[in-house]
């Protein structure tokens, strides 16, 4: 079973706000996720690559495009906002690309992580092909969109049937986490915990991490 990883994701905020979280999180959480929505493959928009720019941190950036057929254009968007930034992965929805190889080979060939995302009700069988090419799968919790949704159960037979496929993969969850549904998930086989509200709203936001991870390794 890969590592853990704990990574509070945020949508926006301003910038007193995310100045505080940053500073809060840093040394604790193993990546921030930055959500990316376009208003089109989901009914909400963020400020996009602009985000980049507000943010100031060591930790590596995992970012969670919920965004119809990204262009090659769109994404070096991403790469080249900030460059006092390391991103780890860019993940990009099955969902939402006609030819998501296109996608997944040219985040690579940048030398970024390729993550591919799927929504609770897509199957299995819809990334099967092209699984060897992921560097992880995002399994949503929730169907994209909005933060503070409440955990979809029904997702952790995939998650169960993608971890027997895949001893080594790493296996993200995203989407109304806590240190119960994390517990759940990492039950199923999920080893990426990405919490928005269980995390960005917390009184402290360290000890907010430190259970998520205490739950998640609960065996
Ligand atoms: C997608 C959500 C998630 C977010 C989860 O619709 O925006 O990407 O990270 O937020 P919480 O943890 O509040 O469910």
């Amino acid at each position: 079973m890969p590592k853990i990883k704990i990574v509070p994701a945020i949508l926006s905020a301003p910038e007193e706000k995310l100045k505080k979280f940053f500073e809060d999180i840093e040394g604790k959480a193993d990546m921030l996720q930055v959500d990316v929505m376009d208003n089109r493959f989901v009914p909400n928009i963020t400020p996009q690559a602009e985000l980049l720019k507000r943010i100031s941190t060591n930790i590596p950036l995992d970012i969670h495009l919920m965004v119809q057929e990204p262009s090659k254009e769109y994404i070096v968007g991403f790469i080249s906002a900030n460059p006092n930034l390391k991103i780890n992965n860019i993940t990009v929805h099955i969902e939402a690309c006609k030819d998501i190889n296109r996608q997944i080979g040219f985040i690579k060939s940048m030398n970024i992580k390729a993550g591919i995302a799927i929504n609770p009700k897509t199957g299995l069988e819809t990334i099967k092909k092209i699984l060897d090419k992921a560097d992880m799968v995002l399994c949503m919790t929730v169907e994209p969109g909005f933060s503070g949704q409440k955990f979809i159960m029904g997702v952790m037979p995939k998650i169960k049937e993608l971890r027997k496929l895949k001893p080594e993969l790493d296996i993200e969850v995203d989407g109304g986490i806590n240190h119960e549904t994390a517990k759940i998930a990492a039950d199923a086989g999920a080893n990426v915990f990405v919490a928005n509200s269980y995390i960005f709203n917390a009184g402290d936001r360290a000890t907010a991490i430190k259970r998520l991870r205490q739950a998640a390794s609960e065996k």
